[in-house]
């Protein structure tokens, strides 16, 4: 079974894209709604909540649990030995692809992402890139409050456009949603910005679950990490 969490309904793109690359796999997703939000919260804070949701996805039969959460996958490396062997964060292949064709990086996060420089970090290992860690929090809310699923509400449109204006003052060609609430608003932000290039943290750590996932199976393991 593969477990996915996250704050809220982040999680839910990753779901989805994890679902279509393996639709005959058992999942269960969390949404740690009772703490939402995670990005306003301390390093300590989220790295126990995040412990907390993969060993109670463990206990609930997952086998490898999804980070499908940007906050907490910038922890990654410091979570227990136990919660990060069967955990598969999100921020490294998307950091990854970014390096790959992006020049001048802008990088929509939460507070924590966006001042952790999680991405920056990851980005400036492979490449010499400009990066721009940009903290949208409020959007986070904006999204949990329905603005997704083709529903955009007047509030969340006004901050879309103040949005694109402070992404296109940066000059960036390419986009990283370094928070995976903002995927819900990927098709908005993306007619908003016509000429960069989005990428999604949500549905590349899908992908690299999927390719990680293939190559257990294929070497003949019967365990996933
Ligand atoms: N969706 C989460 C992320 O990718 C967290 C949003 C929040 O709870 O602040 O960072």
């Amino acid at each position: 079974m593969i477990g996915v969490f996250d704050s809220g309904v982040g999680g839910i793109c990753a779901f989805r894209r994890v679902r279509e690359l393996m639709p005959r796999e058992d999942m269960i997703y969390l949404a740690d709604r009772k703490n939402a939000p995670y990005g306003t919260k301390s390093e300590d804070e989220i790295r126990a909540l995040t412990e907390r949701n993969i060993k109670l996805l463990r206990g609930l039969g997952a086998e490898v649990v999804l980070i499908a959460c940007c906050t907490a996958s910038s922890l990654h490396h410091t979570l227990c030995p136990e919660a990060r062997e069967i955990s598969i964060p999100i921020i490294a292949p998307a950091a990854a692809l970014a390096a790959k064709v992006g020049k001048k990086i802008a990088v929509i996060a939460t507070h924590h992402t966006a001042t952790s420089g999680a991405f920056g970090r990851e980005i400036g290992r492979l490449s010499d890139a400009i990066v721009f860690e940009m903290s949208e929090q409020p959007l986070v809310s904006l999204v949990e409050k329905g603005s997704r699923d083709g529903r955009v509400t007047e509030e969340c449109r006004e901050y879309l456009r103040g949005l694109r204006d402070r992404i296109s003052a940066t000059g960036a060609d390419t986009l990283i949603l370094g928070c995976t609430h903002f995927s819900h608003l990927e098709k908005e932000i993306g007619g908003l910005l016509p000429r960069v290039k989005i990428i999604s943290p949500a549905r590349v750590g899908a992908e690299e679950l999927f390719k990680k996932i293939k190559a257990h199976r294929e070497s003949g393991r019967t365990i996933y990490m």
